[in-house]
């Protein structure tokens, strides 16, 4: 039996050798040295033996025994290691290979130019007042000394709704008349940014629906000069220092006396060009001092109080400032436009 125990260990040896895995391993275990193993029940069998052979089995049955015991415990580290250094391998991080780009969410253009626009105005004291796009006649036209038929709303192709008396708005003005009612008599100095729209032919110049932003100040002794620094240093801020700017003689029926603001054309440093059909100038607001009818409807005596107000289409300085010919391109949705912001 001794020889027979022997071969089995001789046996057990040579498969622990051929053992590659975990699994493989466990499996020899059970085979040889587990409760049922092979080694396990021929050390039982010890009780088959003479009592002058059992002390020399026994020995060598032990010996046996914590020789694998051994061998196992070595092949299996040996096992770990290598299952720890493929996997170490296979999920490797290769340093040197570029990033996957996420890609980003941005401001529309639209949003962006508000934004600027609206810091530069707040950094300067104004406030940012809110009104709705929903209007009616009276606030969008009749306050701002613009009585029905009156030929000068023309200007504002206008989209009415079945309700009589409500529209749309067409400018940011009736929001001038909004905030002197809210605050009247107290000065004031806001502005109203928000979309207006206009009953117009789309095309490159025009859209049907656009943002402003209207500038109003309000109080006592408030003159022209106050309304020219004013928006001159907006100019600057937002076109450069060395920009032109000029003032043009206008009319709008709720300033008096009235001007456009102009710059220098920025495609074409006043030379000439399509895009401010060659005249070197290109316009980016409305103002004028407010029409003193406009002053009472807001609650604000004109013998006693004065004020200016100035009306600007973002994308339409947008469009200069970035060289964007066609205003369709706002609200086309074309990521290929809009990824250029
Ligand atoms: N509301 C005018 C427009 O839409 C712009 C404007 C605003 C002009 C305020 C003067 C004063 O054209």
């Amino acid at each position: 039996m001794l020889e027979a125990l022997d071969r089995l260990y001789e046996e057990a040896r040579n498969a622990l050798e051929a053992v590659a895995d975990s699994e493989g391993l466990s499996a020899w275990y059970s085979r040889y040295l587990g409760r049922k193993g092979a080694v396990t029940q021929m050390v039982r069998r010890v009780g088959e033996l003479s009592k002058e052979e059992r002390p020399a089995f026994g020995r060598r049955a032990n010996e046996v025994k914590a020789a694998l015991e051994a061998a196992f415990q070595a092949r299996s580290r040996a096992i770990k290691e290598a299952e720890i250094a493929r996997e170490v391998e296979a999920g490797a991080i290769d340093v040197t290979l570029p990033g996957r780009p996420l890609p980003r969410g941005r401001l529309h253009p639209s949003t962006r130019i508000l934004r600027e626009i609206v810091a530069i105005l707040t950094r300067m004291g104004f406030q940012v007042y809110r009104s709705r796009d929903v209007e009616t006649d009276e606030y969008n036209f009749q306050l701002l000394n613009m009585p029905p038929h009156h030929p000068a709303r023309d200007m504002w192709d206008t989209f009415y709704t079945t309700e009589p008396g409500v529209l749309l708005r067409t400018h940011t003005s009736p929001g001038q008349i909004h905030a002197m009612r809210e605050y009247a008599p107290h000065p004031i100095r806001v502005i109203l940014p928000g979309m207006c729209y206009r009953y117009e032919q789309i095309t490159a110049r025009s859209e049907i629906q656009f943002n402003q932003v209207e500038g109003l100040a309000v109080g006592r002794r408030i003159t022209m000069t106050d309304l020219k620094g004013t928006l001159v240093e907006f100019a600057r801020q937002l076109f450069g220092e060395d920009r032109p700017y000029r003032f043009r003689c206008s009319h709008f029926p709720f300033t008096e006396p009235s001007v456009e603001m102009d710059i220098q054309c920025i495609l074409c440093g006043g030379e000439g060009c399509p895009v401010c059909k060659h005249t070197g100038w290109l316009e980016i607001m409305g103002a004028g001092m407010v029409h003193p009818v406009v002053l009472r409807n807001g609650g604000y005596d004109p013998d006693v109080y004065s004020g200016f107000a100035f009306g600007m289409g973002p994308e339409r300085i947008a469009m200069l400032k970035y060289g964007i010919n066609d205003i369709r391109y706002f609200w086309g949705n074309d990521l290929r436009f809009l990824e250029q912001f």
